[in-house]
C-alpha cells in the first residue's frame, strides 16, 4: 500500500490522475490538495506522510525546482512524481537533481504512469526488507580502471569471501565487463531483461546471467548506447528488488553514465566507488561528479574515493586530490600492465593469472576495505543498530 499526495492547481487534470490511479491496479491511499511546485512549502505537513508526492504543473519554471528540493530534503524517503508539459533534458537533469524521479507528460501513458506506482510500491517494499549491500563504482572520467577494479573487486568478494555477488554493468556504451571475467558470451543482458520485463521472475532472472564462479553471477550490459537509452529505471528497480535477497553483495558498475536510470542505482547504492587516476583532467571530472553527488543529497560518507595507476612520483599527488575534492582518497591501486592486459586479453580476473601480482593483492585490500567481513553480517542481524551514524567517514588512510 502506497500513501499517495496528490498537488494539481487543475481540477480536470486532478480528476484524471485519480481515474489513472484507480485503474492502475496498485493499492493506495490517495490524498489531493489544491496548488502547484512552487506552492509545495504549504503542504510540508501532508507531504511528510506520503509515500509518494505527485506534483502536476503544466507551467514548470526552473525556479520552482527549488521547492521540489526541499520539500525532497525533508522527506528522505518520500518518492517524487512530477506530471508536466514535456521537458528539455536540461531541466530533467536538473528536476533529478531536485529529488524528481519519476517525470511524466500529457496525455498519461496508462501502461507507464502503472510502471512507474508499481517501481514506488516495490522500492517501498525492498526499503522495508532490504538485505544485500550495494556497491557501485563510478568515474567522472573513462579509461581509468573502474571496470578492471569493479570486475575484480566482485571477484575478490565471491571467490576469497565466499560472498553471493551479482555484479551488474551499467555502462551505456558498449558494455564490456563480462568480457573481463569470462570468455563465454552473456546468456542475455541487461537489455533483455529490460523488454521482457514481464515475464521477471526467479527462474527467468536465473537464465539471464552469466554464472562465472559458484559466487558470482554476471548481468552483462545492453551492449550498445541505443539499446542501453531503452531501459528504464522501473525495470532495473524490479529486478534489484526481485534478486536483493538472494545476494549479499550486488555490484554496479556505472562509470560514467550518469543519468536517470544510473541515478537510481546511485541512490540506492550504500558506497560509491569513485575512481580515478593522477591527472588534471580527471581531477575537474570527478570535483564535479562530487558536486552532482551533493547536489543529488548524498552523504559525502558514502563516496570512496580510489586512485587508479598510482605512482608517487606523479605531479597530481595525494595532497592535491585530496584538497581538490575535500575527501582524502582511500585506497590506492599500483600501475600493474603486465598482469592487467594478460587478465583481460584472457577474460579471467586477475587472482587466476597473478594471484600475489601487486595489483591483485591491492584489489583485495580494496574488497576487504569496501566490505568488511563483519559489516554484512552485522547489517543483517541488526541494520539499525550497525547503521553509520549520518555524516560520519570511514575514509581511511591511503594503503601504499
Ligand atoms: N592498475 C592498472 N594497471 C595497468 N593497467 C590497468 C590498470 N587498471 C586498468 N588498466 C587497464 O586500463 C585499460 C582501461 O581499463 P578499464 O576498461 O577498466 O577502464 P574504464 O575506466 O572502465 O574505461 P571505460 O571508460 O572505457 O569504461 C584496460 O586495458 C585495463 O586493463
Ligand atoms: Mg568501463
Amino acid at each position: 500500500m502506497i500513501d499517495i499526495l496528490l498537488v494539481s492547481a487543475n481540477d480536470a487534470c486532478a480528476k484524471e490522475i485519480g481515474a489513472q490511479l484507480r485503474n492502475s491496479g496498485i493499492a493506495h491511499t490517495l490524498h489531493s490538495e489544491a496548488g502547484a511546485a512552487k506552492t509545495l512549502a504549504r503542504h510540508a505537513g501532508s507531504i511528510k506522510k506520503a509515500d509518494l508526492l505527485i506534483i502536476e504543473d503544466s507551467h514548470l519554471a526552473a525556479a520552482d525546482l527549488a521547492a521540489i528540493e526541499e520539500a525532497s530534503a525533508h522527506a528522505p524517503h518520500l518518492a517524487c512524481m512530477l506530471v508536466t508539459s514535456a521537458l528539455s533534458t536540461d531541466m530533467l537533469m536538473a528536476a533529478m537533481r531536485a529529488g524528481v524521479r519519476h517525470v511524466l507528460s500529457w496525455p498519461i501513458d496508462p501502461t507507464a504512469f502503472a510502471r512507474e506506482l508499481s517501481h514506488v510500491a516495490s522500492k517501498k517494499h525492498a526499503h522495508t526488507r532490504r538485505a544485500g549491500r550495494v556497491l557501485s563504482f563510478v568515474a567522472g572520467k573513462g579509461g581509468c580502471g573502474t571496470t578492471l577494479i569493479a570486475t575484480n573487486v566482485a571477484y575478490a568478494l565471491a571467490a576469497s569471501r565466499d560472498k553471493r555477488v551479482l555484479f551488474v554493468d551499467l555502462n551505456q556504451q558498449f558494455a564490456d565487463a563480462s568480457l573481463l571475467l569470462s570468455d563465454k558470451a552473456p546468456a542475455a543482458t541487461l537489455y533483455d531483461l529490460g523488454t521482457q520485463i514481464d515475464r521477471l521472475d526467479a527462474a527467468f532472472f536465473e537464465a539471464c546471467v552469466t554464472r562465472v564462479h559458484p559466487n558470482l553471477d554476471v548481468l552483462a550490459g545492453a551492449g550498445d548506447p541505443v539499446k542501453a537509452g531503452e531501459l528504464r529505471a522501473s525495470h532495473l528497480q524490479r529486478v534489484l528488488t526481485l534478486v536483493r535477497d538472494q545476494y549479499d553483495i550486488v555490484l554496479c558498475d556505472v562509470g560514467q553514465s550518469i543519468n536517470p536510470l544510473s541515478i537510481h542505482v546511485l541512490d540506492q547504492s550504500d558506497a560509491l566507488g569513485v575512481v580515478l587516476a593522477q591527472s588534471v583532467p580527471h581531477l575537474h571530472a570527478t570535483r564535479r561528479l562530487i558536486d552532482l553527488f551533493g547536489q543529488l543529497g548524498y552523504a559525502p560518507s558514502k563516496t570512496r574515493l580510489i586512485v587508479n595507476h598510482y605512482d608517487k612520483r606523479e605531479q597530481v599527488g595525494l595532497e592535491a586530490i585530496a584538497r581538490t575534492l575535500g575527501a582524502k582518497p582511500v585506497h590506492v591501486l599500483p600501475h600493474d600492465a603486465k598482469s592487467a592486459r594478460h587478465a583481460v586479453n584472457q577474460g579471467v580476473p586477475l587472482y587466476t593469472v597473478a594471484k600475489n601480482g601487486a595489483l591483485t593483492k591491492s584489489i583485495d585490500a580494496l574488497a576487504t576495505l569496501l566490505c568488511p567481513a563483519e559489516t554484512t553480517q552485522e547489517k543483517r542481524i541488526f541494520p539499525r543498530f550497525f547503521a553509520a551514524k549520518p555524516g560520519a567517514r570511514q575514509q581511511l588512510k591511503p594503503s601504499h
